[in-house]
């Protein structure tokens, strides 16, 4: 029985990957939705599909979320990121201080004997700061770092449960509604379609920045995520997702 459950998550992991066009799909058993410790099992593996992607010199730039923190949480302490630079995506997007991206990239880092840099700029930030805020000499160096980044790790949420997490302002709570949308990572929402609804304006990597990057690794997890994940996909800018089998069974039956 255990081998015929790894052949079905195959079958499914080849459907998800030729739906969405994707280059690697990873499932894992269960629901985090359901069951916490799932996100966990979510995180070690994409610990070790990063692992196996740290050959060389690499920049790896991480997001927030619980997700994330997973993945650090899971990470054993090794030396394969000898060499290596951690950086956040973006700024901290109003999640708690467990969840920011920051504290997730020094940790993989220090379990990982790799190097970080972090980011430290409130958000969202108005456009006048924002233009003053990328010209600081420490913020500068981390952006160029972010810039060069091989390898991106991030999170999907809900639209309204990430804005509501991050207690965002009555106006953008209006605008999510009135673009209905379904999902979010790297701090912008999107509609159904993928379409943008919403962006946090905050420094960091920006949508189109994920256009030249090699691997960008979606993790997200739960069946109450599917239409999220759906949603995110529609515009297709990661090739890497690591789910679990409750959101993959949701998402192959919304087809
Ligand atoms: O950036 C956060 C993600 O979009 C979702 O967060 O992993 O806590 O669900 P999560």
């Amino acid at each position: 029985p255990y081998f015929e459950e790894l052949r079905g998550f195959r079958d499914l992991e080849i459907k998800i990957k030729q739906t969405f066009d994707l280059e690697r799909v990873i499932i894992t058993p269960g629901d985090s939705d359901t069951d916490p410790w799932v996100k966990d099992e979510l995180g070690k593996r994409a610990v070790s599909f990063l692992q196996s992607q740290l050959n060389n010199k690499q920049t790896v730039a991480v997001t927030g979320g619980t997700s994330m923190a997973a993945v650090a949480k899971m990470m054993a302490p090794t030396d394969l990121g000898k060499g290596s630079m951690f950086v956040p995506a973006r700024g901290g997007l109003g999640e708690r201080v467990e969840n920011q991206a920051n504290t997730i990239c020094a940790e993989m880092a220090n379990k990982m004997k790799g190097d970080y840099r972090l980011l430290y700029v409130p958000d969202p930030l108005s456009e006048e700061t924002y233009h003053s805020i990328i010209e600081e000499p420490g913020v500068k160096e981390t952006l160029h770092i972010i810039k060069q980044a091989n390898i991106v790790m991030h999170g999907i949420g809900d639209a309204f449960t990430m804005a509501k997490r991050r207690k965002a302002e009555k106006n953008v709570l209006e605008k999510l509604e009135s673009g209905k949308a379904v999902s979010e990572a790297f701090g912008y929402y999107f509609d159904q379609n993928g379409r943008i609804v919403h962006k946090v304006r905050t420094v960091g990597m920006q949508l189109e920045d994920l256009s030249h990057i090699k691997t960008v690794v979606a993790i997200a997890g739960g069946h109450s995520k599917a239409k999220a994940i759906q949603s995110y996909f529609r515009q297709g800018k990661s090739n890497v997702l690591i789910t679990d089998e409750g959101a993959a069974t949701a998402l192959i039956k919304d087809l």
